[in-house]
C-alpha cells in the first residue's frame, strides 16, 4: 500500500523551485571557475562596455566559447548586457569579488573545487557500491587550487592568526623551530620564513609535487630559514625538537590522524605549541544545520578529505569531523590543554591551540 497522506502542494512547488535555482547555481559555479582560470573577469575588470569579440581578443580565447560563456553570466545577473549595441560590461561591485586583484575576497577561485571534484565523479560513485577510497593522483589540479585557496585564506589572514596564540610573533622574532605538517605547496610557511628571519621553519608534505612547489618558492624568495622534505607526517620520529608545529587544514584528510596528532606531541617540546586550522563546524550533523556552508563542506569531504583518506586504508575522518571530536582526539594525543579559538568575520576555520602542559603547569 502507498502513502495516502496528501502531499503538500505548497511544500513541493517550494522544493521544486529550490531544484531549479541549484541546477542554475551548480552551472554557474562552473561558468565562474571557468571564468576565473581563463582570465576572463580580470579582462573584462579592464574594460568599459565591450563585444564579445572585443572581449575575447583581449583575452586572447576563441570568440565562440567567450559569448557562450557571457550568456550565462548575462542570464545569471553577474555580468550587464546591453543589447543596443550588442556590448557587456562586468560591474565593478562584482569585479570586486571575482578577480586576482581582489584577492584575498576573489570567491571565484572557491568554484573550482566543483570543477576538481566532478573530475573524479565516475571514481566516487564505484567507492558508494564498493567502498575504498580515490587517491589524491586521480585530482587533476588539486595542489595548485589549494595553493591558490591558502595565498586568500591563511596567509592573507596570517597576521590576525598567529597572534591567536599568546606571544606568538614575539617569539618568531626572537628566534624559534617551527614545523609545518601537510604543508602543502608552503604558501603559509614560506610567508612566515619571509617574515621572522630569525626563526627556523621546516615543511613536510607527502606529495612531492607541492613540496616541489614550495622549495621553488622559497628559492625565488631567496630564504635561507626555511626547508622542506616530503614525509608521512604519521612518522615524524622527531622527539621535543619543534617549539611550534603548525598543521593548517591537515589533520581531517589524514589516512591516520590519531598517529599524526600523537607524532606531534612527540614532536614538540614540553612548553611547545600545536596551533592546528580546521574546519569549523560540529561533530553532529543537525548542529551544521546554520552552518552557512556546511552542504558545501559535506562535499568536498565526500568527493575529496574522506576519500583520500579512505583510499589509504584510513580512517575516513572527514572535513566535517568538527569542534568535539577533533578536541577529544587532541587531548588523547596527550595535549592537557586545548582552547578552540575563531577570527572575527572567518566562519570557515577554528583555531586549535594545543599544549602538553595545563594551565596549572604554567
Ligand atoms: C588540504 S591540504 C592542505 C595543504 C596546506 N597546509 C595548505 O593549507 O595549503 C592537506 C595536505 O596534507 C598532505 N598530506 C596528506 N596526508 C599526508 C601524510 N600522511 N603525510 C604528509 N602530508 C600529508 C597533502 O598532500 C596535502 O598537501
Amino acid at each position: 500500500m502507498g502513502n495516502t497522506k496528501e502531499l503538500d502542494q505548497s511544500k513541493m512547488d517550494a522544493f521544486m523551485e529550490k531544484m531549479i535555482g541549484i541546477y542554475n547555481s551548480g552551472a554557474l559555479n562552473l561558468m565562474i571557475s571557468i571564468g576565473h582560470r581563463t582570465g576572463l573577469f580580470d579582462t573584462m575588470a579592464n574594460m568599459e562596455h565591450s563585444t564579445s569579440k572585443e572581449i575575447a581578443a583581449k583575452a586572447d580565447l576563441n570568440e565562440r566559447y567567450v559569448r557562450e560563456w557571457l550568456g550565462a553570466m548575462v542570464t545569471g545577473q553577474i555580468v550587464d548586457y546591453h543589447p543596443e549595441d550588442k556590448t557587456y560590461s562586468l560591474p565593478r561591485e562584482h569585479a570586486a569579488f571575482l578577480t586576482r586583484v581582489a584577492s584575498p575576497n576573489n570567491l571565484a577561485v572557491t568554484t573550482q573545487w566543483i570543477s576538481e571534484l566532478g573530475h573524479v565523479e565516475h571514481e566516487i560513485v564505484e567507492c558508494f557500491k564498493k567502498g575504498g577510497g580515490v587517491p589524491y593522483s586521480s585530482y587533476r589540479h588539486f595542489h595548485e587550487v589549494m595553493a591558490e585557496e591558502s595565498a586568500q585564506t591563511t596567509v592573507a589572514a596570517l597576521d590576525e592568526i598567529l597572534p591567536l596564540v599568546p606571544n606568538l610573533p614575539e617569539s618568531l622574532n626572537k628566534g624559534i623551530e617551527v614545523l609545518d605538517i601537510g604543508c602543502g605547496s608552503g604558501m603559509a610557511i614560506n610567508r612566515m620564513a619571509s617574515e621572522f628571519p630569525t626563526s627556523k621553519f621546516l615543511g613536510y608534505d607527502i606529495s612531492e609535487e607541492a613540496i616541489y612547489k614550495a622549495q621553488s618558492d622559497a628559492k625565488k624568495h631567496g630564504l635561507t630559514n626555511v626547508s622542506f622534505e616530503v614525509k608521512d607526517v604519521s612518522n615524524i620520529g622527531d622527539s621535543k625538537r619543534f617549539d611550534l608545529i603548525t598543521a593548517f587544514d591537515a589533520i581531517h584528510d589524514q589516512a591516520d590522524p590519531e598517529k599524526v596528532l600523537t607524532e606531534i606531541a612527540h614532536a614538540l617540546r614540553s612548553d611547545g605549541t600545536l596551533l592546528m586550522q580546521d574546519i569549523a563546524g560540529s561533530s553532529f550533523v543537525h548542529k551544521n544545520l546554520d552552518h552557512p556552508i556546511a552542504p558545501f563542506i559535506y562535499t568536498i569531504s565526500c568527493m575529496h578529505c574522506m576519500s583520500v583518506s579512505l583510499a589509504q586504508g584510513g580512517a575516513g575522518l572527514g572535513a566535517a569531523w568538527g569542534k568535539e571530536l577533533a578536541t577529544k582526539m587532541l587531548e588523547h594525543a596527550g595535549f592537557k590543554r586545548v582552547e578552540v579559538k575563531q577570527l572575527q568575520h572567518d566562519f570557515i576555520n577554528n583555531y586549535f591551540i594545543a599544549n602538553k602542559i595545563s594551565s596549572k603547569e604554567y
